[in-house]
């Protein structure tokens, strides 16, 4: 398919005033073939401004107000169909459009086309990333990437909007399922590995929300007012090492403001942090029409206006007239639009045969999926022995969740669920609730009010009712029960308390139901959890003789959940978010989601038209997650880093070295199945630091690291590196990063509060990185 676009150079053409008489050139520069200066040089001032913007976006069903629509009315050209924009192509100066498209668990693009009745573009939902971090598997993230990249490659798509990697500061955050963590290093090392998965495929990366975007409440307007430490340690630390580690082409600025400023319109946040601190050599665009002034945008160094519009176009020009922009600031920006242009297979004029091999990649996101499930309790019932005859009971059983609602979606070919992974694996899953549950969602779903805007999360469907005789019955001749939990979430709203993160009375009389059936037939009750993030588990849980943490599992969801129940693969996820007992004990509920500021927002407009001012008080600071739980001595329902295995695993030979010239030093631990299945672990390496000179977590996460699939009495050793920059904090005062001296203790264990081995050693004080802001 031939990627330069008949509509995109329409575009060109309609924006395009006449090039000044000195570009006038019989032979126009090209770009990749004269200096990037002197394309520039020959570009008009509408082209240059064209450039620094999308073409606009159009989904259908989405009808925007006119200063949010295309910078060209009518035309808003993308060479692929349901990819969230495209960058203006220059024809004469040799400058393709350039696409972009979603998201963090796969591309999204339409599956089907007009006029090319019979083909599909389908491509593979992979577990979600809350999912894949659980696996604590780098590598493995890594070849999810490359599967992705793979596609996105494929289907003629230059930069993936993903992987996003927002802290998960509080569990309501409505789009947490598709960030890692609440830790900064989890959530870094994650990106990375994405970044440089998809990035081997020779297309680009976008992180994204750059940077705390916690939650979706008045996400357009809200003001995050954070400690400069909380920022740097907590929530740019993840940025700062997806940026170093994963070198992504693309950053992509969040929506909030932070202390005041949009984050797209600062010049701390781009320029200080960013490019002069981390070194980033890429591109910022904006999340789509996110801030509010271009002028402001191009000046702090957001270099792409996402997806364009009319309004923007204006305000540059006008600016550029009044010398409110100059014109070296727009060169600039440019010039950064162009060097992405450069690196993409549209520039390349890269042939793409829209046949990914999704089949390979459905077994990837099957592996991965099974590998990111968390095994959080298992009385005697796990693994599971087939043939049996399951009572499998819950709406997610049978209409299972893959994945979140929104740009985090994608347009997947099929969907195993789980009543079918039973099935698939040799189970017989009981007739009359398998006969019941699918027409009664069908039923349920056909009733549900259409949504006002599309990719909005529909009102969630009542889970169906069972008779206490026929939960009886089910008790008597099934082999056991399985109860599925189901929970999904999106972009444009948080989660609610309420029949949400705590279960709903349907559930909890379901779930005492089957659990007091079961057991009075001597028999055991499975609880799958299909969340895409963290719910309450403290109160029900003795019911249950095994829970399985399947998340928002991917397409291949039910095969996933059924290699873990039978243990064809072993569980070895482990959770890198902790699950409180309250919602109330994670410090930030207190003022979760901030507060609303006096009157609605005057800009806010089209698919932000509800928000109003608002601000949020990060009080909790650094104490996000185990950072408070462990401190403080709050006991979770289940503590960050915690995973159960069908086998068991022993720690050995911690080992420190001692510096090395740069500083940093190795940590090795021997680690030996010592049960009597195979299985993998899940090593994680925490520091104490002295905490004389300032508050100290009594735990930090500095590195992890995973076995290979261990036999009975086979032993792996492991090596973990820290380095002076892992021992710092963040000092405001000065700016810069400071390690203090004293002595320090490394505590290597299976959890966060399962910890086996230590170590001490000494460090002088030593500042590091001194901040330019
Ligand atoms: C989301 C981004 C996404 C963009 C394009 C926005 O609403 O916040 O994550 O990449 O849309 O679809």
């Amino acid at each position: 398919m031939n990627r330069t676009l008949a509509t995109a150079a329409l575009l060109a053409t309609a924006l395009v005033a006449a090039p000044s008489p000195s570009a006038r050139a019989a032979d126009p520069p090209q770009l990749g073939k004269s200096s990037v200066r002197d394309v520039i040089a020959a570009m008009t001032r509408e082209e240059k401004v064209g450039l620094v913007m999308g073409t606009g976006l159009n989904v259908p069903g989405l009808s925007l107000p006119p200063d949010m629509q295309a910078p060209v009315v009518g035309v808003t050209a993308s060479g692929v169909p349901g990819a969230a924009g495209t960058t203006l192509a220059i024809p004469r100066l040799g400058i393709p459009a350039i696409v972009v498209a979603d998201g963090p668990a796969g591309l999204r693009i339409q599956p089907t086309r007009k006029g090319e009745e019979g083909r599909t573009y389908y491509c593979t939902a992979f577990p979600v990333a809350t999912a894949l971090a659980s696996s604590w598997d780098l590598d493995l993230v890594e070849r999810v990437g490359r599967a992705m990249g793979n596609e996105v490659r494929e289907y003629g798509v230059d930069v993936l909007l993903g992987p996003a990697l927002n802290i998960h500061r509080n569990p309501l955050g409505g789009r947490n399922f598709e960030y890692y963590s609440e830790d900064p290093l989890v959530a870094g090392r994650m990106a990375a590995a994405m970044v440089r998965g998809v990035q081997s495929q020779g297309v680009g990366t976008s992180i994204k929300h750059y940077a705390a975007n916690n939650h979706e409440w008045n996400r357009d307007t809200i003001d995050v007012k954070v400690s400069a430490r909380a920022l740097r340690e907590i929530y740019l630390r993840g940025f700062e090492i997806a940026v170093r580690e994963g070198g992504p082409w693309t950053v992509m600025s969040s929506y909030n403001k932070i202390n005041g400023t949009y984050t797209s319109q600062s010049p701390a946040l781009l320029q200080g942090v960013l490019r002069d601190d981390w070194k980033f050599d890429g591109l910022v665009m904006t999340d789509w029409f996110g801030g509010r002034d271009p002028v402001a945008q191009m000046t702090a160094g957001n270099e792409l206006l996402m997806p364009g519009t009319g309004r923007q176009r204006r305000e540059l020009l006008a600016a550029l007239e009044s010398g409110a922009l100059k014109e070296d600031v727009l060169d600039r920006n440019v010039e950064r639009v162009l060097a992405l242009v450069r690196r993409t297979p549209a520039f390349h004029h890269a042939a793409h045969g829209d046949h990914p091999d999704l089949k390979a990649h459905a077994e990837e996101a099957r592996q991965a999926a099974a590998e990111g499930m968390v095994l959080l309790r298992n009385q005697g019932a796990l693994p599971l022995r087939a043939p049996a005859k399951v009572a499998l009971f819950g709406n997610s059983a049978y209409s299972t969740i893959i994945g979140g609602t929104g740009s985090g979606d994608v347009n997947e070919a099929y969907v195993v669920s789980l009543a079918q992974g039973l099935k698939d694996a040799g189970f017989v899953v009981d007739g009359a609730l398998a006969d019941a549950y699918p027409p009664y969602i069908k039923e349920a779903e056909g009733k549900r009010p259409p949504m006002p805007m599309p990719f909005l999360l529909p009102p969630p469907i009542a889970e169906m009712t069972v008779s206490a005789d026929e939960i009886s019955r089910l008790a008597r001749e099934a082999d056991l029960a399985l109860v599925s939990i189901g929970r999904n979430s999106g972009e444009f709203r948080d989660r609610t308390l309420e029949n949400d993160f705590d279960l709903s009375s349907a559930e909890k009389s379901l779930l005492q139901a089957v659990a007091s059936a079961v057991h009075a037939q001597n028999k055991k009750l499975v609880v799958v959890l299909n969340v895409g993030g963290v719910i309450e588990t403290a109160s029900w849980r003795d019911q249950a003789d095994a829970i399985l943490l399947a998340w928002q599992p991917g397409q291949e969801a039910g095969h996933a959940i059924a290699d873990v129940l039978v243990g064809r693969t072993p569980p070895s996820g482990k959770l890198a978010t902790t699950f409180p007992v309250r919602w109330a004990d994670v410090p930030s509920s207190a003022g979760f989601p901030g507060k609303t500021l006096l009157g609605p927002d005057p800009n806010a407009r089209g698919p932000f038209a509800g928000d109003r001012a608002a601000e949020v008080a990060y009080d909790d600071d650094i104490w996000v997650g185990y950072r408070h739980f462990a401190t403080r001595g709050v006991t979770p329902a289940y503590p960050f880093g915690f995973g159960m295995s069908y086998s068991t695993f022993g720690y050995s030979d911690l080992k420190l070295s001692a510096p090395a010239s740069d500083k940093s030093m190795t940590a090795s631990v021997t680690v030996t199945n010592t049960g009597k299945v195979p299985g993998r672990e899940i090593v994680q390496m925490y520091v104490s630091a002295p905490g004389q000179s300032m508050p100290k977590p009594a735990l930090e996460l500095k590195g992890f690291a995973k076995t290979r699939l261990l036999a009975p009495g086979a032993s792996q050793v492991l090596t973990l590196t820290l380095s002076p920059r892992d021992l710092a904090s963040f000092d405001a005062a000065s700016s810069s990063w400071k390690v203090e001296a004293g002595t320090y203790t490394v505590k290597i264990g299976a959890s966060s509060a399962d910890l086996r081995q230590s170590a001490t050693f000494t460090r002088a004080a030593e500042i590091l990185d001194r901040s330019s802001r």
